[in-house]
Order: structure tokens, then C-alpha cells, then sequence
């Protein structure tokens, strides 16, 4: 008789589940995803999370090596996780509440694009530098318990740093590798910065390493600058090196802007390093530029306003008419390549094309999708994922130039996530 009862129990339970789970299948993501935070018992129902953000929930709850597994295992663990967690909370025998904290260092860390994502993925910052005073105005403004050091990256003492650090990282200047530049490479003083950077990393002896620069140095001087870094980081065998070229497109920015990023990991910690996976859903402008708070930005003459009026989003000077191209373009009319970024009027329906740092030049415009004027200081901030209440603090040009030059956050932020995991 009992064992009907129990049967019949049993058979109740897994009918009310069933409702359950078909009630939380047909409410929208958002919700399933804020039940999934807030009721343990129906935080076991992953199952309507797609990979990136079961991944991201992995990290977040400080789970190792999550980027390796797939859909059906990063259930497992986050449910393995929250069950040990809910008992250790429930009978209340935690003793050890002490959170480990993953330390970085960062040279050349502009207005600060690169170390606020650092931050979000759980690094704490022990030193920030620039040599710019504005920069370092603005990692004060908004790091304000970090140490912030303005001056030349290769004058500070880092003797007090020496075997303690998780992370040395720095996006070393770029512009004698870039495509645009001049492209000296390492024989130009700032692509020695690059040298300076690895004396540095030989100092402080740090666990992991991250150097950031522009696509551009990967083919400079048909690939042998590269090879000579990577050189000069494998000198004294300690670290696993390896680089890859990231779009930050595919790391929920809705920009296209690639990166090189080259991280190493000690050799001693047996640890592989995974760059972060790919998104799998892609952010466009309409999905940031709503509710944007008010700031200032440059201004268009009245001449370039009217010819912008002609152009659609995702135009450019192609949509005008063949004397109005004539007459804006002179005598780059007849010179080769595509031109695309002249007169280029973004779509909100596309990422951004890569933000420069300056929203208005002659060769390449970013004009608003919806109106006749370049992006102002904080749409800048918005498609480089900087949170809206981060500051910057110059003139106009200085904080277009911190932005522009900037990390953006959630790509800083999934590299963060990425080297944690060997930590
Ligand atoms: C590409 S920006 C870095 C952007 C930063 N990674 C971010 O995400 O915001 C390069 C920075 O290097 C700084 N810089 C140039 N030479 C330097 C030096 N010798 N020491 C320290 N900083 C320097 C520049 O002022 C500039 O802010």
C-alpha cells in the first residue's frame, strides 16, 4: 500500500516538474534568466541558456576550465556548484570566506578600457600607468583605490612587485605597426615600448602576461616582427606563449575591431590557455544607441551636414551624386581602394566600423546612423561598452582620443575571464 502511495507521489512530482519546466520554456529568456538567479530549486532548470551565457555563469561562479565544455556539461557543473554551495549555506559549516584575489598590473592603460574589463572578469588592479595626464586623471576618477603611477612605464620601481603578480598586461602603443603608421616597428622609439615591456615582464616575473596591439603587427615586415616578440618572450622558456587576432564584434561589442592579443602563461602552472569563445549572438547599434545620456560631441560643418542628408545608413560617398563625389573628394577621386570610410554613415542595423580617436576627419567618418553629426562622447563610450557612469576627464579631443584608443570593455573582459581559468 505504501509503496502505491510513494509511486503515486512520485508520479505527482514529476507531472508538477513537467509544468514547471514547460511554464519557464515559454516565458521569455529575460525571466527564465532572473528565476534562474533568484529560487534554488528552480535555479536546476539551465536548460533555456544558450552556450555563451551558461558560459559566462560558469566563469562567473569561479568554475575552472568552463570554456572546454560543452552545453549538457556546463549544466552539470554550474548545478553541481549550486547544490555544494546551497548545502555549505544551509549548514552554515563554511569556515574559509577569504576571497582570493587575482592581482594586475598595467602599463599604458589610457583611459582605462583594457583594466575596467580586467576588473569585471575579477582582477583587482595593484598598478595602473600612462604617461598621459589626462589618462591617469581618469583611472583616478574611477579606479579610485588603485594605484595609479603617471609617467613613463619603463621609470617606475616594480622591485615590490617581483613574484607576486597574476597579470603584467599593457596595450604598448601601436601606431608604428598599424596599418595607417608608419610602420618602423620595433626600430621606432614606440614600437621599442614593445622591448621595454618584455624587460618589464622579466622583472616582475608575473604568473600570466597579455600584450595588446593593433592587427597590424602581425603582418609588419611579413610577419618577422612578431616572430622577433615572440622571440624575446620564449628567451628564458618560462611561459607558454600564444597569440591570436580577436574581432571584439564577436565578444558582445557592437563594433568590428580587432585586436592581437599575446598571452602567456608560466610554464611551471601546467595550465592551457583557451582565448575566449565566440558569442554566439552579435550586438549592433541599435541594441546601445537608445537613452544614451546627454554629453558633448564634435560638430559637422553646414556643407558635410547636407551632404550626409543624401547618404542612407550604411552609405557612404558612393550614394552621392557623381559631381557632388567630384567636388568632396578633389583628386582622391581617381586614387585607388574603396574610400568606404569617407563620408560613412553608420547603420544601427551593423556593429560600428572600428572608433579612431577622432569621431571627424576628412578620410574617415563616422556619422550617426539617425542624425547629421559625428558620435558624441558617450555614444563613444557606449560602443566601446564603457558602463555610463565611467568618466573621462580633458578636453573634448582628449576624451574621444581614451576612448578611441581604448580596449573595449566586454572584449577586456572576456580575455579577463579566459586567464582566470589558469590561474
Ligand atoms: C593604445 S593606448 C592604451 C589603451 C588602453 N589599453 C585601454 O584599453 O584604454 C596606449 C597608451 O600608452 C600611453 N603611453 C605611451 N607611451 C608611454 C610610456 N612610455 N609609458 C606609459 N604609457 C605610455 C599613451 O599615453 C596611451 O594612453
Amino acid at each position: 500500500m505504501s509503496t502505491y502511495f510513494c509511486e503515486k507521489d512520485a508520479k505527482n512530482l514529476i507531472q508538477l516538474n513537467k509544468k514547471l519546466i514547460s511554464y519557464h520554456n515559454n516565458n521569455n529568456k529575460a525571466n527564465s534568466a532572473k528565476l534562474c538567479k533568484e529560487s534554488p530549486k528552480e535555479q536546476m532548470d539551465h536548460s533555456n541558456m544558450n552556450r555563451s551565457e551558461l558560459l559566462q555563469k560558469c566563469s562567473s561562479m569561479g568554475i575552472k576550465n568552463c570554456s572546454s565544455k560543452n552545453k549538457s556539461e556546463l549544466i552539470a557543473l554550474i548545478n553541481a556548484k549550486q547544490t555544494s554551495h546551497e548545502s555549505v549555506s544551509t549548514n552554515n559549516t563554511s569556515t574559509d570566506t577569504t576571497e582570493r584575489k587575482y592581482t594586475f598590473i598595467e602599463v599604458c592603460s589610457g583611459g582605462g578600457g583594457l583594466s575596467s574589463g580586467l576588473i569585471k572578469s575579477g582582477f583587482t588592479p595593484v598598478l595602473l600607468n600612462d604617461i598621459d595626464g589626462d589618462c591617469c586623471k581618469t583611472l583616478k576618477r574611477n579606479h579610485a583605490n588603485a594605484n595609479v603611477v603617471c609617467g613613463s612605464m619603463d621609470k617606475i620601481d616594480y622591485s615590490q612587485y617581483v613574484n607576486k603578480i597574476d597579470l603584467l598586461t599593457g596595450g604598448v602603443p601601436c601606431q608604428s605597426f598599424s596599418q595607417a603608421g608608419l610602420r618602423k616597428g620595433l626600430d621606432d622609439p614606440r614600437g621599442d615600448l614593445m622591448m621595454k615591456f618584455i624587460e618589464i615582464l622579466n622583472i616582475i616575473n608575473p604568473k600570466t602576461f597579455m600584450i595588446e596591439n593593433v592587427k597590424g603587427l602581425i603582418t609588419h615586415d611579413e610577419g618577422n616582427t612578431i616572430k622577433k616578440i615572440i622571440e624575446e618572450l620564449n628567451k628564458n622558456d618560462l611561459y607558454n606563449v600564444s597569440y591570436k587576432c580577436l574581432d571584439a564584434s564577436k565578444y558582445d561589442v557592437p563594433q568590428k575591431r580587432e585586436r592581437v592579443f599575446i598571452v602567456g602563461v608560466l610554464k611551471s602552472l601546467n595550465r592551457n590557455f583557451n582565448f575566449p569563445v565566440e558569442s554566439d549572438t552579435k550586438k549592433v547599434l541599435k541594441d546601445v544607441l537608445y537613452n544614451v545620456p546627454t554629453s558633448n560631441g564634435a560638430k559637422y560643418s553646414e556643407e558635410k551636414k547636407e551632404l550626409f542628408k543624401l547618404i542612407p545608413q550604411g552609405g557612404c560617398w558612393v550614394n552621392l551624386s557623381e559631381t557632388l563625389q567630384k567636388q568632396y573628394l578633389g583628386n582622391s577621386y581617381n586614387s585607388g581602394g574603396g574610400k568606404r570610410g569617407i563620408l560613412y554613415r553608420l547603420s544601427m542595423e551593423k556593429p560600428s566600423l572600428t572608433l579612431l580617436c577622432t569621431p571627424s576627419q576628412k578620410q574617415t567618418e563616422r556619422c550617426h546612423p539617425l542624425e547629421e553629426r559625428p558620435l558624441t562622447v558617450r555614444e563613444y563610450a557606449r560602443i566601446q561598452t564603457f558602463d555610463d557612469s565611467y568618466e573621462f576627464i580633458g578636453s573634448l579631443n582628449s576624451q574621444y582620443k581614451q576612448i578611441g584608443n581604448a580596449v573595449p570593455v566586454e572584449l577586456a573582459k572576456s580575455m579577463g575571464k579566459s586567464i582566470l581559468e589558469v590561474l
